[in-house]
């Protein structure tokens, strides 16, 4: 650890910092993990701390980065044909990565967790154990890399494994753990975990058996000197049975070691005034100009070319935890209500992905829907859209919320989570004192969101100044990751503190 002289002030402690996660933005991205796992290093180097991340070489990550040279070639036991680590910095900022180049293994087409079909790679196992095996080479140093972390910070299950494989290990650094989706554990069979060959110890209530398999997040939560998720009320939800997808019981066991912090976004990425997806930019000074781009995100998708229409955005993954049910569950009161268009875009399910095209083809005039990834058309859609849906069952923390809070797009949200955390709802205390920024229900039913999208709908039309108001409230926000990575920062401290405190206690 180093310290950074600051004239009138004690010096702080600057980290060295290795973030491992199995996607970031740009180079791949599923969801919001990858805009996360780019971010954050990227705002704690900001902040003075020597972050870097390190990922699978995916093919689409080989080629996009800058810099790339070869650190070294690992001797992994077991593993099949060559394992490299590879070193390069992000194609559009100085963040330094490391890629860990094992082809038989990540040199696929499909995403890093499924094939083109959707299936998950059947040998997902090996391959984020793999992963989480160079992790825990790299934490521990390597010969030909003249840098060691103070800090291993890992994400989610893809990477639960490297703490506990250096849990014991006296030289190891302090290790923290980020949930940012409880409902994805990587869970597979006691066959499974004979065949990965892991030490034997790990097997028990006390390491990574959760109800006679194995659990990767486990190895995360279990041996991590500290445990997060990605907003405080999603801290405290998870902590009952009904959030906690059966680990409740042991976040509760953890007590002050896990907490919540809230993710920032990305203030270059997500900027309307410089948005170069944007036809027209626009801020919180120039609002109307937003309007431009409802024409454009309508000739895009389209629907009939009107500024008057009322449009609402859709944007992410179709599956059961977003919601998506609601949506077309409330389609025919909403296909009622006069002039509201609807576009969604999104990929998961394939039920809801049909679901929706039907109803796109049933009512085209009305409903657009593109199934499928696209970055820039998701700006868009911020940008374009009047409100923006979030019925989300559960949500850790929710990005879109808070790009739409930034793109003056108005979120109508599930009060859970992240979403509860981020939108403040107008009621008649928020408006009175301008801290509406949108709109809550609280239970995750059709007529609840219904409830909301009417008040939506009705502020937007009869109190035209209000609305401006809950628009501007909004975009005003500080939803940067600065605050957030200052909070990293701290966690980190209390983290090393107590891996501190463990390892004094050991030597004693
Ligand atoms: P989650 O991580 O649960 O999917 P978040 O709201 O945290 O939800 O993040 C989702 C991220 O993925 C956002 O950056 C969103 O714009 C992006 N995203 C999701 N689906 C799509 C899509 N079909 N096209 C473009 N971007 C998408
Ligand atoms: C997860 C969560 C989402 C969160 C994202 C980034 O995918 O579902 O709520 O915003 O991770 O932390």
């Amino acid at each position: 650890m180093q310290y950074n002289d600051q004239a009138n002030d004690a010096p702080l402690p600057s980290y060295r910092i290795l973030v491992a996660s199995s996607e970031a933005h740009p180079l791949v991205k599923t969801g919001g993990l990858g805009d996360v796992a780019s971010s954050l290093p990227y705002a704690l180097r900001d902040l003075g701390h020597d972050a870097r991340l390190i990922l699978p070489a995916y093919p689409g990550a080989k080629k996009l980065i800058r810099e790339m040279r070869l650190v070294t070639e690992l001797r992994m036991p077991g593993a099949i044909g060559p394992v490299q680590v590879l070193s390069g910095l992000l194609p559009d900022r100085d963040l330094p990565l490391y890629l860990v180049d094992a082809p038989a293994y990540f040199c696929r087409e499909g995403n890093p967790y499924t094939d083109v079909s959707g299936r998950d790679w059947g040998d997902n196992p090996e391959r984020f154990l793999l992963f989480s095996r160079v992790i825990a080479l790299l934490a521990m140093g390597l010969p030909t890399l003249d840098w060691r972390p103070d800090v291993l910070h890992c994400n989610d299950w893809q990477t639960g494994l490297a703490p506990a494989l250096i849990r014991d290990l006296p030289e190891r650094p302090t290790t923290v753990f980020t949930i940012h989706n409880l409902a994805y554990q990587g869970l597979f069979d006691r066959g499974t975990f004979d065949r990965l060959g892991l030490p034997g110890a790990l097997w028990s209530l006390s390491g990574i058996e959760f109800h006679h398999r194995m659990s990767f997040i486990k190895g995360g939560i279990v041996f991590s000197d500290r445990v997060n998720t990605v907003s405080p009320r999603y801290a405290g939800e998870v902590r009952t049975q009904r959030f906690g997808c059966g680990l409740d019981g042991l976040l509760r066991q953890l007590g002050g070691r896990f907490s919540g912090i809230l993710n920032g976004i990305d203030y270059d990425t997500w900027n309307p005034a410089t948005d170069l997806a944007l036809p027209q930019n626009y801020d919180a000074e120039h609002v109307h100009l937003k309007a431009e781009n409802k024409l454009e995100l309508q000739t895009l998708f389209h629907l009939p070319r009107d500024e008057q229409v009322f449009v609402l955005g859709y944007v992410g993954r179709l599956v059961e935890q977003k919601g998506v049910d609601l949506i077309i569950d409330i389609l025919p009161r909403l296909l009622e209500t006069g002039r509201v268009q609807l576009v969604m875009q999104g990929s998961g399910e394939r039920g809801l992905e049909q679901a929706l095209e039907a109803a796109a083809s049933a009512h085209s005039d009305r409903v657009s829907v593109y199934v499928g990834y696209d970055e820039a058309r998701a700006h868009l859609i911020e940008a374009g859209s009047d409100a923006f849906l979030m019925p989300s069952r559960f949500e850790p923390c929710g990005l879109n919320q808070m790009y739409s809070l930034r793109y003056g797009t108005v979120p109508v949200v599930h009060k859970t989570g992240g979403l509860a955390d981020t939108v403040i709802d107008a009621d008649d205390g928020a408006l009175a004192d301008g801290t509406a920024n949108g709109f809550l229900f609280d239970d995750p039913t059709a007529d609840a969101l219904w409830w909301a999208l009417e008040r939506t709908l009705r502020m937007h039309r009869e109190r035209p100044d209000q609305w401006r108001q809950i628009i501007l409230s909004g975009m005003r926000a500080d939803l940067s990751w600065q605050a957030s990575a200052r909070r990293y920062i701290g966690f980190y401290g209390e983290a090393i503190a107590s891996h501190e405190g463990l390892s004094a206690a050991v030597g004693a």
